[in-house]
């Protein structure tokens, strides 16, 4: 079914399960873009994520000079700019995408022109003083355009110097940001986690011969100054994208001895922490790496075999692991016996929605018991799940994939309202259910 309808009908399904071979990971494909239009040379790039997100990444480089064009087999190549970036004439539309405009307001803040970086309704409303902080300390002129501190962003770049952050919030793109915006720095900067975030672009900088070192929580990179650095075009491979994978795992976590196998799926492990969440709540989980052990960027089979879940309690260090998932965290709480406990993810209330809230009105819509905690949620289950119910997504396509996969374990069909978001990040969501066994109209 075509993913610009607006709704999507999914009915009770007895049996889901298969294998499965999801698209390039979001955030891989993002920096890859980034850096590959920032080298000189053209790199390749297998299995990038062409979702609305990734693609407005891609159009984005193409309007500061880099040029981009895909072979008949599906490979996408990028002849990137060598750090040369030409003053583009409009704001660049970041659309929905949080990485997209933060990653980038980095790497333009050392670059000498003016640019402006917008985005749609949802990113326009999302925290840029997070990034703004750091980058005004190394010297970058940026304005909030937008009310309370968001965007639209402009960036007058160039002159910086490197620093020494200390994270105020665990946030990938934040570190990201900054790591960025160094490599066009003088001097040296060391960024500082409060707790470990996904890395993909440390691994990916020293896959290109930059020499970012990572020690505990602390990441350093020594600037190129304004020349920049001298990146070289490469071949990519983009691992499958493991939070497109985890919508496929919950749909088979709570069906004793039903299984899914999700081939060549990124194994970074600050990504996987959803895996260690469903062995805790009963389900059995085999890895298979079938990535060369010299890849930065680890990828392999995930056969997940659901079980009578349990209820489990997910917080700390274990939430920057699986930041994305915990929508889909709450859907197999619902789904589990007992008490299920997100706590220290107050970051969902400034993501695509605000996870919490949204999560929470659509569980109750559909019979879950949920209690909302500043920073979680509390979900008392396994519900019932007989309600025929409408709910939404509120225009965040991790909401809207989560409940479908709910939605497969009720006993009433369940409409899931305003789902063309689902094309941000996993466009062949609908195809990929079905393909397992879901009924969806
Ligand atoms: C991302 C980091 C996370 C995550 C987002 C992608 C990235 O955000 O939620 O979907 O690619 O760096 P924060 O780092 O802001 O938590």
């Amino acid at each position: 079914m075509s993913q610009k309808t607006q709704s999507a009908m999914v009915y009770p399904s007895a049996k889901i399960g298969g294998v499965l071979e999801v698209q390039g990971d979001k955030s891989i494909s993002h920096r890859v873009a980034m850096l590959s239009a920032l080298a000189s040379g053209t790199s390749t790039v297998k299995n990038f994520l062409q979702s609305e997100d990734c693609v407005n990444t891609l159009r984005a480089m193409e309007a500061l000079g880099a040029r981009t064009f895909y072979t008949e087999e599906g490979e996408l190549h990028i002849q990137g700019t060598g750090g040369k970036f030409m003053e583009p004439v409009q704001p660049l539309d970041l659309g929905n995408s949080g990485t997209g405009i933060r990653l980038l307001a980095g790497l333009l803040a050392g670059v000498p022109i003016t640019t402006e970086l917008t985005g749609d309704e949802s990113l326009r409303s999302r925290p840029m003083k997070r990034i703004k902080d750091p980058l005004v300390q190394m010297g970058a002129a940026i304005e909030l355009l937008g009310e309370n501190g968001c965007a639209p962003i402009r960036i007058k770049g160039g002159g910086l110097k490197g620093i020494e952050y200390k994270l105020p919030v665990a946030s990938a793109q934040v570190k990201s940001c900054v790591l960025l915006a160094t490599l066009f720095a003088e001097g040296k900067t060391t960024v500082i986690e409060t707790m470990p975030t996904r890395d993909h672009t440390e691994r990916l900088l020293q896959s290109m011969g930059v020499p970012v070192v990572v020690d505990g929580l602390s990441v350093e990179l020594t600037g190129m100054g304004a020349k920049g650095p001298a990146l070289k075009a490469r071949a990519w491979m983009v691992p499958g994208d493991f939070s497109s994978a985890a919508y496929a795992f919950v749909a088979v976590a709570a069906r004793p001895g039903a299984s899914v196998t999700v081939r060549n799926v990124g194994l970074n492990p600050r990504r996987t922490a959803l895996l260690n969440v469903l062995r805790r709540m009963g389900c059995d989980i085999q890895i298979t790496q079938t990535s060369d052990p010299s890849e930065k960027e680890p990828y392999g089979d995930v056969t997940v075999i659901g079980a009578e879940l349990k209820g489990t309690t997910v917080g700390g260090e274990e939430i920057p692991k699986l930041i994305d998932e915990l929508p889909l965290v709450a859907v197999a709480g619902a789904l589990a016996k007992g008490k299920t406990v997100i706590r220290d993810a107050a970051e969902l209330r400034v993501k695509e929605s605000d996870r919490i809230a949204c999560m929470a009105a659509n569980l109750r819509l559909m019979g879950v018991e949920v209690i909302e905690l500043e920073d979680g949620m509390e979900i008392e289950g396994p519900a019932e799940l007989n309600v025929a119910a409408a709910v939404r997504s509120y225009g965040d396509h991790r909401i809207a994939m989560s409940l479908a996969v709910l939605a497969l374990y009720g006993s009433e069909p369940v409409c899931v309202n305003n789902i063309s978001c689902i094309d941000t990040s996993y466009p062949s969501f609908w195809k990929d259910l079905t393909s397992l066994g879901a009924h969806v109209e």
